[in-house]
């Protein structure tokens, strides 16, 4: 082989590093506190990427790290090119990708393009102008029906309850798929969208490898007057035709076509992945390769816990990606759910929003049982093509915290629902990194959500250097997962057992998931990995392993 052509398969292999990664997100202010303000910040993230490389993750995913009055933990930006002063500065975000790369790993931003926060300037400069002037038409602004306009301009709702519109001073109404504090932006007017390019180009600039996309379905609108009607939300009844006045249209991939030049005038080309809450069949268009190249599918943080379910969700996933060229994602806990150890203790398909309420009493969470499922699942995720997204704590085995003090909740779900629902914070407790401490080594003050006195047990000082600690599964899995992955194919093995799944992947690399309580004969092989003890060739219930066909 000639030198350029090495070089230009080398550039290919980089191009292609998102295809099969590992991608931990990093909740900024829960992760790591360097200052001892209780807010976790970028600093505390540079200390501790020698951690994610030992833990062998290939990118951090870091969820906004913006200037923001947190009205949505962050979701509500008020400077896409700078960092909040709380966690820093854009002198600790260099610092924090040096220190990355040096170790091979590749950082992912978060990218908010459906709403600013209500401090951003040009919706303070909205609000100082006229209805119908330039700096209202980078928003949403609309006068309300009815004679005298007191009623909102249409049926739309916002995620977190209520209408999606609030009411100035002026008469005018302004949209809101969220939190009033959460304008929602015109990408029918050019402006944003160059704003927009010009912000991806910043952090691309700056050496960031790729971006996540907050609710990448819902930026093109039909805002023709009057406005159709969409009471309900998103994943309710979305026309297949991309048609919904809201939610997944057609034109929205005419904004990513733009922003996959961007990418594409980097070397390697930045890379994307789409939160799209898109009908599963319409998934694949956010995720082709004139688009943003990959989406997220929470099929599998959906499924409850059962063979059948894992089996029909991964067979229809890769054979999604394949129609587009991408590869899959796989999900089972983020920053917006209840975590998946504690999902599955508890039986399936009851509502954790009520459970919640109860601080966790009701239905008894069996604590145990969650975390051995979670870990059987995670290492059946880990064993799939395609890409896996792991959210902090989880590597820790952490439960939801579901009994925070209701004075301390910071969810804008809490207050928008009138205190009925508790929201997401249950996830987003710092991380504990000692056994003991102020905040168990998140920081040397306290935590800005309160840590439970559990936290003494699953810290990763008490986990590290154990062997059957979810840390050191998490690890030796990612480990060898780097070994042993090869193409992304997967071929599923007839088990003869309803609960029982097995596949295999190029090479010899077999997975075998045990989802019911009974043992079953373990295929042959050599265990490399498994999620629970394994002895006499027996597969305990609830319990994954790992196997070749060859010795180590
Ligand atoms: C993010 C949420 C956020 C919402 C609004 C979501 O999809 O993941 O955390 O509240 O977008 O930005």
């Amino acid at each position: 082989m000639t030198e350029s052509a090495l070089i230009s398969a080398d550039t290919r292999l980089d191009a292609d590093w998102w295809r099969q990664a590992v991608v931990y997100q990093v909740y900024p202010r829960s992760f790591a506190d360097s200052n001892a303000d209780g807010i976790g910040d970028i600093a505390g993230l540079t200390t501790r990427i020698p951690y994610l490389a030992a833990l062998g993750v290939d990118a951090v995913w870091l969820s906004p790290f913006y200037p923001s009055a947190l009205a949505d933990g962050g979701y509500d930006v008020a400077d896409y090119r700078n960092v909040a002063p709380e966690l820093g500065t854009l002198d600790d975000f260099d610092a924090m990708v040096a220190a990355a790369h040096a170790v091979g790993i590749k950082v992912v931003v978060d990218i908010v393009p459906n709403h600013t926060s209500d401090l951003h300037p040009w919706f303070a400069e909205a609000l100082a102008s006229e209805p119908g002037s330039a700096a209202r038409n980078r928003y949403i602004f609309r006068d309300g029906l009815g004679a005298d306009g007191s009623e909102p301009p249409s049926d739309w709702i916002s995620h977190f309850g209520g209408p999606a519109w609030t009411r100035l001073p002026d008469g005018q109404w302004y949209c809101h798929l969220f939190a009033p504090e959460q304008p929602d932006l015109n990408w029918d007017n050019p402006e944003v969208r160059d704003d927009f390019k010009t912000t991806l180009r910043f952090w691309a600039d700056r050496g960031v490898d790729g971006y996540r996309v907050d609710v990448a379905h819902a930026l093109a609108k039909d805002l023709s007057w009057p406005l159709r009607s969409k009471p309900t939300l998103e994943d309710e009844g979305v026309p297949l035709d991309g048609t919904d006045p809201l939610y997944d249209r057609n034109e929205v991939h005419e904004i990513y076509a733009e922003w996959r030049e961007v990418f594409n005038s980097y070397d390697p080309p930045r890379t994307a992945v789409a939160e799209a809450y898109a009908p599963s069949e319409r998934r694949a268009l956010y995720a082709t390769p004139t688009g943003l190249g990959q989406a997220f599918n929470f099929d599998l943080l959906k499924a409850d816990y059962r063979a059948r379910d894992f089996h029909d969700v991964i067979t229809f996933c890769l054979n999604e990606a394949t129609k587009t060229g991408s590869s899959s994602t796989w999900v089972l806990s983020n920053h917006d759910v209840v975590r998946h150890a504690t999902r599955y203790g508890l039986p399936a398909g009851i509502d954790y929003d009520d459970w919640l309420m109860t601080d966790g009493t009701l239905p008894v969470l069996d604590e145990v049982r969650g975390l051995r499922r979670a870990r059987a699942a995670t290492l059946l995720m880990f064993a799939l093509p395609g890409s896996s997204y792991l959210y902090q704590g989880e590597e820790l085995g952490l439960h939801e915290v579901a009994d925070i003090p209701r004075e301390a909740l910071q969810d804008p779900i809490w207050l928008r629902t009138e205190n009925t629902k508790k929201g997401r914070d249950g996830c987003r407790v710092p991380l504990p990194w000692e056994n003991d401490g102020r905040s168990y080594g998140f920081g040397a003050g306290n935590a800005h959500l309160p840590q439970p006195a559990g936290f003494s047990r699953t810290a990763v000082a008490a986990q590290q250097g154990h062997a059957d600690s979810t840390l050191e599964l998490y690890r030796s899995a990612l480990q060898l997962r780097r070994q042993l992955q090869t193409t992304e194919v997967l071929e599923w093995v007839e088990t003869g057992h309803d609960d029982v799944l097995h596949f295999v992947r190029p090479g010899g690399w077999h997975c075998v998931s045990n989802f019911g309580v009974d043992p079953v004969a373990l295929p042959e092989g050599l265990v490399r990995v498994a999620s629970g003890p394994v002895a006499d060739g027996l597969l305990p219930g609830e319990t994954t392993v790992w196997l070749t066909e060859w010795p180590v």
